[in-house]
C-alpha cells in the first residue's frame, strides 16, 4: 500500500497565525509532541526570517531524532546558507526552497520576469543540493499560476535536484475539482515528475483546504502539508487531524497508509491550545469539544443501542479519554509524575517540583484534580517564559456597595514595587494597578475566561491578547480564583511582550 507523508508545518506556517508566536522552549516542547505523533517531516521554521527562528530550527534539529526536519528558505544564497547552518545537525535535514510563480506575484511582489524566476529556481535548488540530497521546492501561489509555466519551473527544480515538489494553494483559492485537474495536468506536463514526490499545501480561505488536499492525494500527491488544529496564516492551513482521520477512517475509499499514531492527536491539539491560547471551536471536527457529543434524543438512543449507528470513529482512537478523577490532595509525588508523563510531558526535576507544589495548592482548594487541571498547571508554571515581571501579591476588594480596588506587589528586576488603583470591576482594578506598576502601555485586544472543569470550585483559565507597537501576544493564567487567573494571564502576556523586545534567539 502506498504511503502519504505527513509534513507538519505548525511551527512554521502555523506560527504565522495572528497571536500564535511561540518561544524557543514552547517550540521544542511541541516538536517533541510531533515526534510522538510520528509525523514524517517537521517544518521547524524559517531560519533566515529572524535570529529566534534560526535558534529554534537549530535546537529542534539537535534534539529531535525521529522525523525529518525542514527549514524554509527563499531563493537567495544567504537564505539557503542560513537554513543549512540551522539544520545541519539534524538526523535527516531538508532544505525547503520557495519562490512565487503566479504572474500576480511576479509583477507586484517580486518584480521579476518569468525567465528570471526560472533561472533563480535552478540556481537555488542546486545550491541547496550541495548541502543535502533532501531538497523540497515550492512554487508559491501555484494555483493562480499559468499551468504551462508552472510545469517548466517544476521541471527545472527537479532537474536541479529537488526530491519533493510542492504545489501550494497559497491563498486558499482553488476547489477540489480544479486542484485535482491541475495535479493531473502537471503529472503529464512535467517530464521528470516521477523523480520527485509531489506535495500539496492548502490554505483555508474558502473553507476547502482539507477537501482540496484530499482531492490532490487522489490525484497523485504523496506528501500533504498541514498543521495541528488547522492554525496558520489568515484562515489557517489544512488541518492535520482532519486529513489523517479522513485517510484512516475512509481507508476503504482512499487506500493509503499514514504513519501517524492517532492516539497522540488530541494531546497534540490540547498542547497547542495551551501554548498559543488559540481555542479550538467546539464544533471543530476530530478535536472540538462536541466532536463526539451526541445531543439529540434519537442519536443518543441509537448510540446507546449500538455506537456504530452515529459514530464513525471512536474518541479513544484520537486520544480522547473520559475525564476521570485522577489525583487528590493526598496523592504523592510518584503518582503525580506518572500522570504528568502519561499526558505527554517530560519535565525536568526542577519543573516537576514546581508543578507538584502548585498541584498541592490546587488540590487543597479543589477536591478533585482532573487531567485538564494538570494541563493548565503545567501551561501556567512550565510553559511560561522566564518572568521579568513577577506577581508577588494581589488583593482585590469588590462588591455591590464598594468601589472595586486593588493593591498589587510586583517584583521587577529583583525590586519589589507596589501600588493601588480603582476600577470598573475587580479585573479592571487589577489591570489598572498592574499597568501602573509596570508602566506598560499595551492595548487589551481580547479577554476570555473558561472554566477548565465543571463545578463551582473549578479552576478558571483566562486568556488575553495584548498588543503593543504592532506586536501581539497571548497570555494565559489559571487559578481557582478567576481574578488571580486574570492577573496571571495579564502578567504572562506582559512578560511575552518584554521577551519580544529583547534580542531574539537569546534564551533566558
Ligand atoms: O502557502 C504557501 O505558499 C507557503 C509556501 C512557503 C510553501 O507557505
Ligand atoms: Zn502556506
Amino acid at each position: 500500500m502506498e504511503r502519504v507523508l505527513i509534513f507538519d508545518t505548525t511551527l512554521r506556517d502555523g506560527e504565522q497565525s495572528p497571536g500564535a508566536s511561540m518561544n524557543l522552549g514552547e517550540k521544542v516542547l511541541f516538536a517533541r509532541q510531533l515526534e510522538r505523533l510520528n509525523v514524517d517531516v517537521i517544518e521547524a521554521g524559517f531560519p533566515a526570517s529572524s535570529p529566534g527562528d534560526f535558534e529554534s530550527v537549530k535546537r529542534i534539529s539537535q534534539e529531535i531524532r525521529g522525523p525529518q526536519i525542514a527549514g524554509l528558505a527563499r531563493t537567495t544564497p544567504k537564505d539557503i546558507d542560513t537554513a543549512w547552518q540551522a539544520l545541519k545537525q539534524a538526523r535527516a535535514p531538508r532544505i525547503h526552497v520557495f519562490i512565487a510563480t503566479s504572474d500576480i506575484h511576479l509583477k507586484y511582489k517580486l518584480r521579476k520576469s518569468r525567465e528570471e524566476v526560472l533561472e533563480e529556481t535552478g540556481r537555488a535548488v542546486a545550491q541547496a543540493k550541495r548541502y543535502t540530497d533532501n531538497v523540497e521546492f515550492s512554487c508559491e501561489d501555484a494555483t493562480r499560476s499559468d499551468p504551462d509555466y508552472l510545469a517548466r519551473v517544476l521541471e527545472a527544480a527537479i532537474d536541479a535536484g529537488a526530491t519533493t515538489v510542492n504545489i501550494p494553494d497559497t491563498v486558499g483559492y482553488t476547489t477540489p475539482t480544479e486542484y485535482a485537474k491541475l495535479l493531473t495536468q502537471l503529472r503529464q506536463k512535467v517530464k521528470n515528475i516521477k523523480k520527485a514526490v509531489v506535495s500539496i499545501h492548502c490554505h483555508d480561505d474558502l473553507g476547502m483546504a482539507v477537501a482540496n488536499s484530499l482531492a490532490a492525494i487522489e490525484n497523485g500527491a504523496r506528501q500533504v502539508e498541514c498543521t495541528v488544529n488547522g492554525i496558520g496564516e489568515r484562515a489557517g492551513n489544512a488541518s492535520m487531524e482532519e486529513i489523517v482521520m479522513a485517510l484512516k477512517t475512509r481507508k476503504d475509499f482512499f487506500n493509503f497508509e499514514v504513519g501517524i499514531l492517532t492516539e497522540q492527536i488530541y494531546p497534540a491539539s490540547r498542547l497547542l491550545t495551551s501554548i498559543t491560547g488559540i481555542q479550538v471551536p467546539p464544533n471543530k471536527a476530530i478535536v472540538g469539544a462536541n466532536a463526539f457529543a451526541h445531543e439529540s434524543g434519537i442519536h443518543q438512543d441509537g448510540v446507546l443501542k449500538e455506537k456504530i449507528t452515529y459514530e464513525i470513529m471512536k474518541p479513544e482512537t484520537v486520544g480522547i479519554t473520559q475525564s476521570t478523577l485522577i489525583l487528590g490532595k493526598h496523592s504523592g509525588r510518584h503518582a503525580f509524575r506518572d500522570r504528568v508523563l502519561s499526558l505527554g510531558y517530560e519535565l525536568s526535576e526542577t519543573h516537576l517540583n514546581q508543578a507538584f507544589q502548585r498541584f498541592k495548592d490546587v488540590a487543597d482548594k479543589k477536591k478533585q484534580v482532573f487531567d485538564e487541571d494538570l494541563e493548565a498547571i503545567i501551561a501556567d508554571e512550565i510553559l511560561r517564559i522566564p518572568d521579568f515581571y513577577k506577581l508577588v501579591n494581589m488583593n482585590v476588594v469588590s462588591g455591590s456597595t464598594t468601589v472595586p480596588t486593588s493593591t498589587v506587589q510586583i517584583e521587577i528586576g529583583g525590586k519589589l514595587i507596589q501600588d493601588a488603583a480603582f476600577g470598573d470591576g475587580p479585573v479592571d482594578a487589577a489591570y489598572k494597578t498592574i499597568s501602573k506598576i509596570t508602566k506598560t502601555k499595551s492595548h487589551l485586544v481580547k479577554f476570555s475566561v473558561n472554566a477548565i472543569t465543571s463545578g463551582t470550585d473549578a479552576q478558571g483559565e483566562v486568556m488575553v491578547i495584548l498588543e503593543e507597537s504592532g506586536i501581539r501576544v497571548t497570555g494565559q493564567g489559571a487559578h481557582t480564583d478567576i481574578i488571580m487567573a486574570a492577573a496571571k494571564a495579564y502578567i504572562n502576556a506582559l512578560n511575552k511582550l518584554e521577551y519580544q523586545k529583547r534580542p531574539k534567539g537569546v534564551p533566558s
